[in-house]
């Protein structure tokens, strides 16, 4: 089984997603089953480490993000995965758009996958540290729903 997390840049929320679910997989043994990755459906921050305030705030929880760099979403992606989690709406009608005919992977809106209070994990780009902090709530809500999913699975 292979989840891959997609954003916009691939520096913030999305690797903040695969820093959490990686934890998680590893509390859970998960982890001898499921892959996780990340990518952004834009180029700019291809090769670069995470966000500084995305290192930084998942740290302080527990999540080291430091080795992980950026890549682009590509078609064969759709292939690849067996699951491709959107953190928005923006992000999802862009996987949409390049999602071929007949590829296997399911694609759908992360945190309204998984019943969280909003649908979408916003953008902390231009805003403040607190930003980061609501990602990280949203996120590890949507993980421990994508656990008890995978959970079922098995
Ligand atoms: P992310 O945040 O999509 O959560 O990684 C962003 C990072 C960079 C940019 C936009 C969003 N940017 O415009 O460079």
């Amino acid at each position: 089984m292979r989840v891959l997390f997609v954003c916009l840049g691939n520096i913030c929320r999305s690797p903040t997603a695969e820093g959490v679910l990686r934890h998680q997989l590893q509390a859970t043994g998960l982890d001898r089953r499921v892959e996780v990755a990340s990518a952004g459906t834009g180029d700019w921050h291809v090769g670069k480490p995470p966000d500084r305030r995305a290192q930084q705030a998942g740290a302080a929880r527990g999540y080291d993000l430091s080795a992980l760099r950026g890549q682009q979403v590509c078609v064969d992606d759709f292939h690849e995965y067996d699951l491709i989690l959107a953190m928005d709406e923006s992000n999802l009608s862009n996987l949409k758009r390049l999602q071929p005919a007949g590829a296997k992977a399911e694609v759908d809106l992360f945190l309204r996958r998984y019943q969280a209070a909003v649908d979408e994990v916003p953008d902390p780009y231009y805003g403040g540290d607190d930003g980061f902090s609501e990602v990280l709530d949203l996120i590890e809500h949507g993980c421990r729903g994508l656990v008890r999913e995978l959970q079922g699975r098995s």
